[in-house]
Protein backbone atom coordinates (compact mmCIF):
# COMPACT_ATOMS: atom_id res chain seq x y z
CA UNK A 1 0.00 0.00 0.00
CA UNK A 2 2.79 2.49 0.78
CA UNK A 3 5.08 1.38 -2.27
CA UNK A 4 6.32 4.71 -4.28
CA UNK A 5 3.02 6.35 -5.27
CA UNK A 6 2.43 10.01 -6.40
CA UNK A 7 -0.11 11.58 -4.18
CA UNK A 8 -2.24 13.85 -6.58
CA UNK A 9 -2.76 17.39 -5.25
CA UNK A 10 -6.46 17.19 -4.22
CA UNK A 11 -5.61 14.35 -1.76
CA UNK A 12 -3.02 16.68 -0.09
CA UNK A 13 -5.39 19.39 0.21
CA UNK A 14 -8.14 17.24 1.90
CA UNK A 15 -5.26 16.37 4.47
CA UNK A 16 -4.22 19.61 5.12
CA UNK A 17 -8.06 20.14 5.94
CA UNK A 18 -8.79 17.26 8.02
CA UNK A 19 -7.66 18.03 11.27
CA UNK A 20 -9.30 21.34 10.90
CA UNK A 21 -12.72 19.56 9.68
CA UNK A 22 -12.69 17.37 12.47
CA UNK A 23 -11.00 18.45 15.63
CA UNK A 24 -13.51 17.47 17.94
CA UNK A 25 -11.14 14.32 19.86
CA UNK A 26 -12.63 11.53 18.40
CA UNK A 27 -10.72 8.11 19.34
CA UNK A 28 -8.75 7.26 15.75
CA UNK A 29 -7.82 3.86 15.30
CA UNK A 30 -4.69 4.87 12.97
CA UNK A 31 -2.96 7.96 11.02
CA UNK A 32 -4.65 9.33 8.22
CA UNK A 33 -4.69 7.92 5.00
CA UNK A 34 -5.78 9.21 1.80
CA UNK A 35 -7.39 7.61 -1.22
CA UNK A 36 -8.28 9.09 -4.86
CA UNK A 37 -9.35 8.34 -8.11
CA UNK A 38 -9.47 10.30 -11.62
CA UNK A 39 -12.32 11.33 -13.85
CA UNK A 40 -12.33 10.51 -17.68
CA UNK A 41 -12.62 11.59 -20.99
CA UNK A 42 -14.10 8.90 -23.80
CA UNK A 43 -12.64 9.27 -26.82
CA UNK A 44 -15.31 8.07 -28.41
CA UNK A 45 -18.10 5.63 -27.76
CA UNK A 46 -20.74 7.36 -26.40
CA UNK A 47 -24.21 6.03 -25.09
CA UNK A 48 -23.06 2.18 -26.35
CA UNK A 49 -21.97 1.05 -23.18
CA UNK A 50 -25.63 0.50 -21.73
CA UNK A 51 -25.92 -1.47 -25.31
CA UNK A 52 -23.38 -3.86 -24.66
CA UNK A 53 -21.33 -2.13 -27.26
CA UNK A 54 -17.57 -0.81 -26.59
CA UNK A 55 -16.33 2.48 -25.43
CA UNK A 56 -12.47 4.04 -24.91
CA UNK A 57 -12.03 5.78 -22.55
CA UNK A 58 -8.99 7.63 -21.27
CA UNK A 59 -8.38 8.40 -17.28
CA UNK A 60 -7.48 12.00 -17.09
CA UNK A 61 -5.20 13.82 -14.40
CA UNK A 62 -8.20 15.04 -12.34
CA UNK A 63 -9.41 13.22 -9.43
CA UNK A 64 -11.97 13.04 -6.69
CA UNK A 65 -10.07 12.27 -3.50
CA UNK A 66 -10.75 11.21 0.27
CA UNK A 67 -8.11 12.12 3.20
CA UNK A 68 -9.60 10.40 6.92
CA UNK A 69 -9.24 8.17 9.98
CA UNK A 70 -10.51 4.80 10.69
CA UNK A 71 -13.13 4.95 13.68
CA UNK A 72 -14.31 2.58 16.04
CA UNK A 73 -18.06 2.70 15.71
CA UNK A 74 -19.61 2.90 12.57
CA UNK A 75 -20.46 6.12 11.85
CA UNK A 76 -19.31 7.85 8.68
CA UNK A 77 -18.70 11.59 8.86
CA UNK A 78 -17.83 13.47 5.65
CA UNK A 79 -16.44 17.12 4.94
CA UNK A 80 -17.26 18.31 1.24
CA UNK A 81 -14.33 21.12 1.21
CA UNK A 82 -16.43 21.89 -2.55
CA UNK A 83 -19.82 22.47 -1.03
CA UNK A 84 -18.64 23.60 2.38
CA UNK A 85 -21.01 21.31 4.22
CA UNK A 86 -20.98 17.63 6.31
CA UNK A 87 -22.66 14.71 6.03
CA UNK A 88 -22.95 12.20 8.34
CA UNK A 89 -24.70 8.27 8.00
CA UNK A 90 -24.29 5.11 9.59
CA UNK A 91 -23.22 1.81 8.78
CA UNK A 92 -25.50 -0.21 10.96
CA UNK A 93 -27.96 -2.33 9.52
CA UNK A 94 -27.67 -1.66 5.64
CA UNK A 95 -28.35 -2.27 3.34
CA UNK A 96 -32.07 -2.45 4.67
CA UNK A 97 -31.51 1.64 5.88
CA UNK A 98 -30.25 2.82 2.67
CA UNK A 99 -33.43 4.13 1.55
CA UNK A 100 -33.62 6.06 4.60
CA UNK A 101 -30.49 7.36 5.12
CA UNK A 102 -30.35 8.70 1.73
CA UNK A 103 -32.76 10.36 1.70
CA UNK A 104 -31.56 12.67 4.88
CA UNK A 105 -28.52 13.27 2.42
CA UNK A 106 -27.08 15.77 -0.07
CA UNK A 107 -26.43 14.70 -3.39
CA UNK A 108 -22.86 14.40 -3.34
CA UNK A 109 -22.45 12.51 0.01
CA UNK A 110 -25.29 9.42 -1.78
CA UNK A 111 -22.66 8.10 -3.89
CA UNK A 112 -20.54 7.64 -0.96
CA UNK A 113 -23.72 5.90 0.88
CA UNK A 114 -24.27 4.04 -2.50
CA UNK A 115 -20.77 2.69 -2.52
CA UNK A 116 -20.95 1.53 0.95
CA UNK A 117 -23.80 -0.60 0.90
CA UNK A 118 -23.20 -1.96 -2.42
CA UNK A 119 -19.98 -3.03 -0.95
CA UNK A 120 -21.55 -4.29 2.26
CA UNK A 121 -24.01 -6.30 -0.19
CA UNK A 122 -20.44 -7.60 -1.67
CA UNK A 123 -20.03 -8.92 1.28
CA UNK A 124 -17.35 -6.37 2.40
CA UNK A 125 -16.70 -5.65 6.56
CA UNK A 126 -16.31 -2.00 6.85
CA UNK A 127 -15.96 -0.15 9.54
CA UNK A 128 -16.38 4.06 10.36
CA UNK A 129 -14.56 6.48 9.21
CA UNK A 130 -14.02 10.21 8.75
CA UNK A 131 -12.92 12.23 5.94
CA UNK A 132 -12.42 15.29 3.91
CA UNK A 133 -13.37 15.15 0.03
CA UNK A 134 -11.84 17.52 -2.32
CA UNK A 135 -11.12 16.80 -6.07
CA UNK A 136 -10.47 18.87 -9.65
CA UNK A 137 -12.55 17.10 -11.53
CA UNK A 138 -15.19 19.62 -12.68
CA UNK A 139 -18.42 18.67 -11.00
CA UNK A 140 -21.11 17.55 -13.27
CA UNK A 141 -19.44 18.39 -16.45
CA UNK A 142 -18.98 15.54 -18.46
CA UNK A 143 -15.95 14.10 -16.60
CA UNK A 144 -17.62 11.59 -14.68
CA UNK A 145 -16.87 13.44 -11.01
CA UNK A 146 -19.59 11.28 -9.64
CA UNK A 147 -17.69 8.21 -11.16
CA UNK A 148 -13.98 9.68 -9.70
CA UNK A 149 -15.65 10.20 -6.44
CA UNK A 150 -17.58 6.61 -5.95
CA UNK A 151 -14.18 4.88 -6.83
CA UNK A 152 -12.25 6.80 -4.75
CA UNK A 153 -14.44 6.27 -1.75
CA UNK A 154 -14.39 2.28 -2.75
CA UNK A 155 -10.06 2.96 -2.50
CA UNK A 156 -10.61 4.94 1.00
CA UNK A 157 -12.86 1.78 1.93
CA UNK A 158 -9.98 -0.30 0.96
CA UNK A 159 -7.46 1.37 3.43
CA UNK A 160 -9.42 2.13 5.86
CA UNK A 161 -11.21 -1.35 6.59
CA UNK A 162 -7.34 -2.19 6.88
CA UNK A 163 -6.99 -4.85 4.89
CA UNK A 164 -10.23 -6.85 5.21
CA UNK A 165 -10.49 -6.27 2.06
CA UNK A 166 -8.44 -4.93 -1.12
CA UNK A 167 -8.47 -4.01 -4.90
CA UNK A 168 -6.28 -5.62 -6.86
CA UNK A 169 -6.27 -9.09 -8.67
CA UNK A 170 -8.94 -11.42 -7.71
CA UNK A 171 -7.08 -13.57 -5.76
CA UNK A 172 -6.48 -10.97 -3.19
CA UNK A 173 -9.86 -9.44 -3.19
CA UNK A 174 -11.54 -7.38 -5.61
CA UNK A 175 -10.45 -6.63 -9.57
CA UNK A 176 -10.76 -3.28 -10.23
CA UNK A 177 -13.54 -4.63 -12.61
CA UNK A 178 -15.33 -5.70 -10.22
CA UNK A 179 -14.68 -2.51 -7.96
CA UNK A 180 -16.12 -0.30 -10.91
CA UNK A 181 -19.17 -3.06 -11.26
CA UNK A 182 -19.91 -1.83 -7.87
CA UNK A 183 -19.53 1.58 -8.03
CA UNK A 184 -21.83 1.76 -11.10
CA UNK A 185 -24.97 0.24 -8.91
CA UNK A 186 -23.63 2.52 -6.30
CA UNK A 187 -24.57 5.49 -8.82
CA UNK A 188 -27.52 3.50 -10.37
CA UNK A 189 -28.99 3.92 -6.54
CA UNK A 190 -27.72 6.97 -5.34
CA UNK A 191 -29.21 9.09 -8.63
CA UNK A 192 -31.73 7.04 -9.93
CA UNK A 193 -29.93 6.76 -13.22
CA UNK A 194 -29.86 3.83 -15.21
CA UNK A 195 -25.98 4.19 -15.94
CA UNK A 196 -23.32 2.46 -18.43
CA UNK A 197 -20.46 1.01 -16.86
CA UNK A 198 -18.23 3.50 -18.81
CA UNK A 199 -17.07 6.03 -15.95
CA UNK A 200 -16.31 3.81 -13.17
CA UNK A 201 -14.70 1.62 -15.41
CA UNK A 202 -12.56 4.29 -17.17
CA UNK A 203 -11.62 5.51 -13.29
CA UNK A 204 -10.60 2.00 -12.14
CA UNK A 205 -8.59 1.39 -15.21
CA UNK A 206 -6.83 4.44 -15.93
CA UNK A 207 -3.38 3.69 -17.13
CA UNK A 208 -0.67 6.57 -17.44
CA UNK A 209 -0.50 7.68 -21.41
CA UNK A 210 -3.27 4.87 -22.70
CA UNK A 211 -6.45 4.84 -23.67
CA UNK A 212 -8.61 1.33 -22.59
CA UNK A 213 -10.74 -0.56 -25.17
CA UNK A 214 -13.68 -1.98 -22.89
CA UNK A 215 -16.00 -4.61 -24.26
CA UNK A 216 -19.12 -3.66 -22.39
CA UNK A 217 -20.65 -6.74 -22.42
CA UNK A 218 -17.74 -9.23 -21.69
CA UNK A 219 -16.05 -6.66 -19.42
CA UNK A 220 -12.80 -7.26 -21.05
CA UNK A 221 -10.81 -4.43 -21.93
CA UNK A 222 -7.10 -3.67 -23.53
CA UNK A 223 -4.94 -1.18 -23.43
CA UNK A 224 -4.13 1.04 -26.30
CA UNK A 225 -1.37 3.92 -26.90
CA UNK A 226 -2.41 7.02 -26.31
CA UNK A 227 0.77 9.23 -26.48
CA UNK A 228 -0.11 11.36 -29.70
CA UNK A 229 3.42 13.55 -30.04
CA UNK A 230 1.62 16.71 -30.84
CA UNK A 231 -1.22 16.87 -30.36
CA UNK A 232 -3.51 17.55 -27.26
CA UNK A 233 -6.65 16.41 -25.58
CA UNK A 234 -8.54 19.87 -25.39
CA UNK A 235 -11.85 19.29 -23.10
CA UNK A 236 -13.95 22.71 -23.33
CA UNK A 237 -16.89 23.41 -21.03
CA UNK A 238 -20.35 24.63 -21.94
CA UNK A 239 -21.11 25.88 -18.11
CA UNK A 240 -24.42 24.44 -19.01
CA UNK A 241 -25.89 21.97 -16.73
CA UNK A 242 -29.39 20.43 -17.36
CA UNK A 243 -31.34 18.71 -14.91
CA UNK A 244 -33.11 16.42 -18.57
CA UNK A 245 -29.68 15.03 -18.27
CA UNK A 246 -30.77 11.85 -16.15
CA UNK A 247 -34.29 12.21 -17.45
CA UNK A 248 -33.76 11.89 -20.86
CA UNK A 249 -30.78 9.32 -20.15
CA UNK A 250 -33.31 6.69 -19.49
CA UNK A 251 -35.53 7.42 -21.60
CA UNK A 252 -32.82 7.07 -24.38
CA UNK A 253 -31.83 3.52 -22.23
CA UNK A 254 -35.66 2.50 -22.75
CA UNK A 255 -35.86 3.20 -26.07
CA UNK A 256 -32.77 1.37 -26.74
CA UNK A 257 -34.29 -2.12 -25.18
CA UNK A 258 -37.43 -0.94 -27.05
CA UNK A 259 -35.83 -0.84 -30.44
CA UNK A 260 -34.26 -4.41 -29.74
CA UNK A 261 -36.97 -6.03 -28.48
CA UNK A 262 -38.65 -5.17 -32.11
CA UNK A 263 -35.54 -5.44 -34.02
CA UNK A 264 -35.55 -9.35 -32.73
CA UNK A 265 -39.27 -10.04 -33.56
CA UNK A 266 -39.15 -8.43 -36.61
CA UNK A 267 -35.75 -10.72 -37.46
CA UNK A 268 -37.02 -13.67 -35.85
CA UNK A 269 -40.17 -13.20 -38.31
CA UNK A 270 -38.43 -12.52 -41.49
CA UNK A 271 -36.05 -15.15 -41.17
CA UNK A 272 -37.87 -18.52 -39.54
CA UNK A 273 -34.23 -20.25 -40.07
CA UNK A 274 -32.31 -17.65 -38.20
CA UNK A 275 -31.63 -19.52 -34.59
CA UNK A 276 -29.05 -16.76 -33.59
CA UNK A 277 -31.79 -14.20 -33.87
CA UNK A 278 -33.20 -15.77 -30.57
CA UNK A 279 -30.38 -14.41 -28.98
CA UNK A 280 -30.31 -10.82 -29.45
CA UNK A 281 -30.57 -9.00 -26.34
CA UNK A 282 -29.21 -5.53 -27.14
CA UNK A 283 -28.36 -3.35 -30.10
CA UNK A 284 -24.99 -4.68 -29.72
CA UNK A 285 -26.25 -7.88 -31.57
CA UNK A 286 -27.79 -6.33 -34.63
CA UNK A 287 -25.42 -6.05 -37.72
CA UNK A 288 -25.77 -3.41 -40.16
CA UNK A 289 -26.78 -5.31 -42.33
CA UNK A 290 -29.95 -6.11 -40.69
CA UNK A 291 -30.46 -2.70 -39.61
CA UNK A 292 -30.17 -1.48 -43.19
CA UNK A 293 -32.75 -4.23 -44.27
CA UNK A 294 -35.40 -4.15 -40.79
CA UNK A 295 -34.62 -0.79 -39.81
CA UNK A 296 -37.49 1.35 -41.65
CA UNK A 297 -39.65 -0.70 -40.25
CA UNK A 298 -39.08 0.60 -36.65
CA UNK A 299 -41.18 3.90 -35.46
CA UNK A 300 -39.04 6.63 -36.30
CA UNK A 301 -37.76 8.06 -33.45
CA UNK A 302 -36.86 4.38 -32.25
CA UNK A 303 -35.02 3.94 -35.70
CA UNK A 304 -32.56 7.43 -35.10
CA UNK A 305 -32.05 6.24 -31.72
CA UNK A 306 -30.89 2.21 -33.08
CA UNK A 307 -29.24 3.74 -35.91
CA UNK A 308 -27.05 5.95 -33.83
CA UNK A 309 -25.68 3.25 -31.31
CA UNK A 310 -24.86 0.58 -34.67
CA UNK A 311 -22.94 3.28 -36.25
CA UNK A 312 -21.19 4.04 -32.73
CA UNK A 313 -19.91 1.11 -31.88
CA UNK A 314 -18.41 0.88 -35.45
CA UNK A 315 -17.08 3.40 -34.91
CA UNK A 316 -15.24 2.62 -31.95
CA UNK A 317 -13.83 -0.55 -33.71
CA UNK A 318 -12.71 2.05 -36.58
CA UNK A 319 -11.08 4.13 -33.82
CA UNK A 320 -9.05 1.40 -32.66
CA UNK A 321 -7.62 0.29 -36.14
CA UNK A 322 -6.83 3.76 -36.40
CA UNK A 323 -4.64 4.37 -32.93
CA UNK A 324 -3.00 1.58 -33.94
CA UNK A 325 -1.37 3.36 -37.18
CA UNK A 326 -1.28 6.67 -35.24
CA UNK A 327 -4.06 7.99 -37.94
CA UNK A 328 -4.97 10.46 -35.84
CA UNK A 329 -6.87 12.90 -38.96
CA UNK A 330 -8.72 10.13 -39.62
CA UNK A 331 -9.82 9.74 -35.79
CA UNK A 332 -10.31 13.34 -35.56
CA UNK A 333 -13.56 12.63 -38.44
CA UNK A 334 -14.99 9.57 -36.50
CA UNK A 335 -14.97 12.09 -33.82
CA UNK A 336 -17.41 14.70 -35.95
CA UNK A 337 -19.30 12.44 -36.82
CA UNK A 338 -20.14 11.06 -33.57
CA UNK A 339 -21.56 14.40 -32.48
CA UNK A 340 -23.48 14.82 -35.38
CA UNK A 341 -25.18 11.26 -34.89
CA UNK A 342 -25.26 11.94 -31.10
CA UNK A 343 -27.06 15.55 -32.34
CA UNK A 344 -29.67 14.73 -34.74
CA UNK A 345 -29.92 10.93 -34.37
CA UNK A 346 -29.67 10.23 -30.53
CA UNK A 347 -30.95 13.91 -29.70
CA UNK A 348 -28.51 14.23 -26.77
CA UNK A 349 -26.82 17.11 -27.30
CA UNK A 350 -28.16 21.07 -27.01
CA UNK A 351 -27.50 24.33 -28.93
CA UNK A 352 -24.35 25.33 -26.68
CA UNK A 353 -22.40 22.08 -26.92
CA UNK A 354 -22.87 22.45 -30.75
CA UNK A 355 -21.53 25.76 -30.92
CA UNK A 356 -18.41 25.03 -29.02
CA UNK A 357 -18.21 22.05 -31.69
CA UNK A 358 -18.94 24.26 -34.00
CA UNK A 359 -16.71 26.97 -33.33
CA UNK A 360 -14.01 23.92 -33.43
CA UNK A 361 -14.64 22.60 -36.82
CA UNK A 362 -14.02 26.35 -38.08
CA UNK A 363 -9.96 26.22 -36.44
CA UNK A 364 -7.43 24.48 -38.80
CA UNK A 365 -5.38 21.81 -36.63
CA UNK A 366 -8.95 20.75 -34.82
CA UNK A 367 -8.72 17.43 -35.71
CA UNK A 368 -12.15 16.55 -34.42
CA UNK A 369 -14.62 17.53 -32.04
CA UNK A 370 -17.50 15.84 -29.82
CA UNK A 371 -19.75 16.28 -27.07
CA UNK A 372 -18.53 14.38 -24.32
CA UNK A 373 -20.47 11.79 -21.49
CA UNK A 374 -24.58 11.52 -21.04
CA UNK A 375 -25.31 15.19 -22.95
CA UNK A 376 -27.89 17.86 -22.70
CA UNK A 377 -25.33 20.06 -21.37
CA UNK A 378 -21.38 19.39 -19.59
CA UNK A 379 -17.78 19.26 -22.00
CA UNK A 380 -16.95 18.85 -25.44
CA UNK A 381 -13.49 17.00 -26.50
CA UNK A 382 -11.07 18.38 -28.76
CA UNK A 383 -8.64 16.55 -30.43
CA UNK A 384 -6.09 19.39 -31.33
CA UNK A 385 -2.72 20.02 -33.01
CA UNK A 386 -0.52 21.42 -30.31
CA UNK A 387 -0.11 24.99 -32.86
CA UNK A 388 -4.11 24.88 -32.54
CA UNK A 389 -4.67 25.19 -28.95
CA UNK A 390 -3.89 28.48 -28.75
CA UNK A 391 -6.13 29.73 -31.90
CA UNK A 392 -9.20 27.27 -30.49
CA UNK A 393 -8.85 28.97 -26.92
CA UNK A 394 -8.82 32.47 -28.45
CA UNK A 395 -12.35 31.25 -30.57
CA UNK A 396 -13.62 29.98 -28.35
CA UNK A 397 -13.17 33.18 -26.07
CA UNK A 398 -14.38 35.59 -29.28
CA UNK A 399 -17.30 33.70 -30.00
CA UNK A 400 -18.58 31.48 -27.70
CA UNK A 401 -20.12 34.17 -25.45
CA UNK A 402 -21.83 36.56 -27.94
CA UNK A 403 -23.24 33.14 -29.36
CA UNK A 404 -24.49 31.42 -25.75
CA UNK A 405 -24.83 34.10 -23.36
CA UNK A 406 -21.99 32.12 -21.25
CA UNK A 407 -18.79 32.08 -21.10
CA UNK A 408 -16.75 28.88 -21.16
CA UNK A 409 -14.23 27.09 -19.59
CA UNK A 410 -10.66 25.00 -21.36
CA UNK A 411 -9.07 22.08 -20.34
CA UNK A 412 -6.24 20.23 -21.52
CA UNK A 413 -6.04 16.87 -20.47
CA UNK A 414 -3.75 14.12 -20.04
CA UNK A 415 -3.70 10.39 -19.77
CA UNK A 416 -2.77 9.63 -16.44
CA UNK A 417 -2.91 6.92 -13.82
CA UNK A 418 -5.22 5.32 -12.21
CA UNK A 419 -6.90 4.90 -8.49
CA UNK A 420 -4.66 4.70 -5.44
CA UNK A 421 -4.50 4.82 -1.60
CA UNK A 422 -1.43 5.62 0.90
CA UNK A 423 -1.19 6.33 4.85
CA UNK A 424 -0.10 9.83 5.34
CA UNK A 425 3.90 9.59 5.88
C1 LIG B 1 -22.94 8.87 -18.70
C2 LIG B 1 -23.12 7.47 -18.11
C3 LIG B 1 -22.26 6.44 -18.84
C4 LIG B 1 -22.44 6.52 -20.34
C5 LIG B 1 -22.34 7.98 -20.82
C6 LIG B 1 -22.69 8.12 -22.27
O1 LIG B 1 -21.64 9.34 -18.48
O2 LIG B 1 -22.79 7.46 -16.75
O3 LIG B 1 -22.55 5.15 -18.37
O4 LIG B 1 -23.64 5.93 -20.75
O5 LIG B 1 -23.19 8.84 -20.09
O6 LIG B 1 -21.77 7.46 -23.05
Amino acid sequence: MNKAVTIPQPALTALAQFPIAFSDGVDYTAAPGMAWAPGRVNLIGEHTDYNDGFVLPIAVDRVAAFAGRGRRDGVVRLWSSHYKAYAEFSLAGLPATFARQREALPGWARYVLGVVTELVNAGVTLSGVDAVIAGDVPLGGGMSSSAALEVAAAQACALFSRGKFTIGTEAAGLTPMQVAAICQRAEQIASGVRCGILDQAASCLGQPGRAVLIDCRSLEYRYLPFDAPNLSLVVIDTGVRRELASSEYNVRRQECEDATALLREIIMQREPGNEAARSITALRDITREQFNRYGAELPATLRRRAGYVIAENARVLQTVRLLETASFEEIGMLLWLSHAGLRDEYEVSCDELDTLVMIAKQVEGVLGARMLGGGFGGCTINLVRDEAVEPLRQAVEREYPPRSGRNATIDICRASGGPGNAWAR
